[in-house]
């Protein structure tokens, strides 16, 4: 049992835990305390140690965490048994996500539910509607400016129709993700407003300045989020004339985690949203909860031991319940949020493989996989316990996080790259098949990123508009390409509303006024309900690509090679245009994915198939039916991709 000198807390609680939660989840709440304490006070001793509250946080914490073990609901109780049994339930092979906006799929949480059946067919066995919590009114970044963690925002529903939601979707064994904003809120915030009145405790919720000697300070070291529409990190405050924190918008005020009210309340936030049905709780922003001068302030090891505690508290209070980061952070920097530390440290259980997501897009745009091949070898392999979410696009625009290191491995030029990529996806590159936009252009830094649709990305609105069968096809062609790869890298793979019936970018992304400078709305549009009756029409799109991720979602369900945990590691063979990579588990025949990015014919050498250890190799799924034998050597059609195993 884990002792303080002087203090035996798991002693202290063991009689109201029993009392609380009687005698089985009591002894189990006690057991998962012992094995998470000393996590959490090393953690916290880190990050607050030097206030000297951690021996009086500590125990804060657990009776917060108690009390939400005893206010769970029945329901989720059985959930949590069943994932404590299974930890690794969110790992198999089965689960494929989708992600969107409630409204914009479905009008209303109540809309959502009686379009279960939409996500069903594609093999969904996991949910992430964006955020949905109270926001402010106007401009809210998408959701992401909370106004009140306690509220649905009204126009989305009640706590009640989310309550619902879960249930359904729990019913069909589908896990609902939900966005928590935890590195800033909305200015109308209740603590906000409070602080604003100089209430001293709400005060130290947020990052005050009398002046700009520290906001400049940080500035010198400090990138700009969004540099185009709201430059700078700090907001002028005219009602005392101080400056705020203010990372992303001026109406987004970052907290203040050096507070350990801070940790608390957002703890309680977390648990209470959890207890609604919640089971993947979505940690926006991760990397900037801690602040440092003369850093980038993101990623700094304050905010991984936030992280942790976070972890350790939902553990305790919650088994069944996860954490998933959104650290869109370079390569080297994305494993720590899975736990990847000098040792394993419990963190996040799920994060997002943007660099998959970036090197799956340059592939494409250069007809050359080496640069992907290269950083996806390079990087740490996650921890076990944890996984990838992968994915062809998400809801923000894309960033073109080239490595320096891996791109001079491979002789490119990372600036170059990077600008190339860009000038590529806003179409402005001689023979770009795509039509996408800039997004947040930085003369400073010379950044360029962008939007668009997935399919608009590959090209579909270019060939639609020539009419070309083969020029449609081809863009086709590419968008099952980057998803057979996000479907079988390893991570649960997820698709972003409309990629599923190729949706092109939104013509009207800035009608609403509160869009109009973020084009990032380009992709996000309104579900085309009347485009998706014809996703069983192999003729059209929509038909295509709802049948290839279908068809994806069933052979992935077939092989536990190709688990969220099983290994994966990119295989060296000779050709430039072709990515190949192992996917292996013990209990299950290893599995080759090959993808092609290329427009001509490829061939790949058959010994890669002995390699891997496939002896008699069959398609377990391909773009084009039987392998194509040719000399000895696999042949490959343009853009095509093939996930072989061994009978
Ligand atoms: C995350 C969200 C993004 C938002 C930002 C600020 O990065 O994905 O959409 O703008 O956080 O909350």
């Amino acid at each position: 049992m884990s002792r303080e000198p002087g203090v035996d807390l798991v002693g202290t609680v063991r009689p109201v835990a029993l009392e609380q939660l009687g005698l089985l989840e009591g002894e189990a709440f006690l057991a998962r305390l012992d094995l998470v304490l000393p996590d959490l006070r090393d953690a916290l001793e880190e990050v607050y140690g030097a206030h000297g509250d951690v021996a009086r946080l500590v125990p804060d914490l657990v009776a917060d965490a108690l009390a939400a073990a005893t206010s769970r609901p029945e329901p989720l109780r059985v959930l949590d048994r069943r994932r404590e049994v299974d930890p690794s339930w969110f790992l198999a092979e089965d689960v494929v996500g989708y992600v969107c906006y409630a409204d914009r799929f479905a009008g209303d949480l109540r809309g959502v539910r009686e379009h279960l059946d939409h996500l069903e067919e594609l093999g969904v066995r996991y949910l992430h509607l964006m955020p949905l919590l109270k926001s402010r009114e106007g401009e809210n970044d998408g959701g992401y400016a909370v106004e009140d963690y306690d509220a649905v925002d009204p126009r989305l529903g009640t706590m009640a129709d989310l309550e619902a939601l879960a249930e359904a979707l729990h019913e069909r064994g589908i896990a609902l993700c939900v966005d928590l904003v935890l590195n800033h809120t909305a200015r109308e915030h209740v603590w906000a407003q409070k602080a604003l009145a100089g209430d001293p405790a709400y005060r130290a919720f947020y990052r005050f300045f009398p002046d700009r000697t520290e906001p400049d300070a940080y500035e010198r070291t400090l990138p700009e989020v969004f540099p185009d529409t709201a430059p700078g990190s700090f907001t002028h405050l005219p009602e005392t004339g101080e400056w705020v924190w203010t990372t992303f918008h001026e109406y987004q005020w970052d907290l203040n985690w050096a507070n350990p009210a801070v940790f608390r309340s957002m703890l309680g936030v977390l648990l209470t949203l959890a207890n609604r049905g919640v089971d993947v709780v979505r940690l926006d922003a991760a990397p900037f909860l801690w602040k440092r001068v003369g850093t980038n302030c993101q990623n700094q090891p304050e905010a991984h031991r936030i992280l942790q505690a976070l972890r350790a508290l939902t553990r305790l209070a919650m088994p069944g319940v996860l954490l998933k980061a959104e650290a869109i952070v370079g390569p080297d920097e994305l494993v720590p949020y899975l736990g990847g530390h000098e040792r394993y440290r419990p963190e996040c259980d799920l994060a997002y493989d943007n660099q998959l997501m970036v090197m799956g897009w340059s592939a494409l745009a250069a007809r050359d996989a080496r640069l992907p091949a290269q950083a996806l070898a390079r990087r740490r392999q996650v921890p076990r316990q944890s996984g990838w979410v992968t994915y062809v696009r998400n809801h923000d625009d894309i960033g073109w996080a080239v490595g320096d290191e891996d791109a001079w491995a491979v002789a490119v030029d990372p600036a170059r790259h990077r600008a190339f990529l860009a000038d590529f996806y806003a179409g402005r590159h001689p023979g770009s098949f795509a039509s996408g936009a800039d997004f947040q252009a930085d003369p400073g830094s010379g950044s360029v990123r962008t939007s668009g649709m997935t399919a608009s990305l590959a090209g579909l609105d270019e060939a639609l508009e020539h009419g070309w069968p083969a020029d449609v096809d081809a863009a086709l062609r590419r968008v099952e390409l980057l998803h057979a790869v996000a479907y079988a890298f390893g991570g649960i793979p997820l698709v972003y509303m409309g990629d599923e019936i190729a949706m092109r970018s939104d013509p009207d992304w800035a009608a609403e006024p509160e869009h109009g400078d973020d084009n990032r709305w380009l992709h996000r549009p309104r579900m085309d309900w009347v485009a998706a009756e014809r996703r069983h029409d192999p003729q059209c799109p929509e038909g295509r690509i709802f049948s290839a991720l279908r068809a994806m979602a069933a052979a992935r369900r077939s092989t536990e090679s190709l688990r969220s945990d099983a290994d994966t590691w990119v295989v060296n063979q000779g050709n430039p245009r072709v990515l190949a990579w192992v996917r292996h588990h013990p209990r299950a025949a290893p599995v080759l994915g090959v993808a092609c990015f290329s427009d001509g014919e490829e061939l790949l050498d058959a010994t890669v198939l002995r390699h891997a250890g496939i002896t008699d190799p069959r398609p377990l799924l391909s773009s084009d039916g039987p392998l194509d034998w040719w000399s000895g050597q696999l042949r490959l059609h343009p853009w095509s991709y093939a996930w072989i195993t061994t009978t």
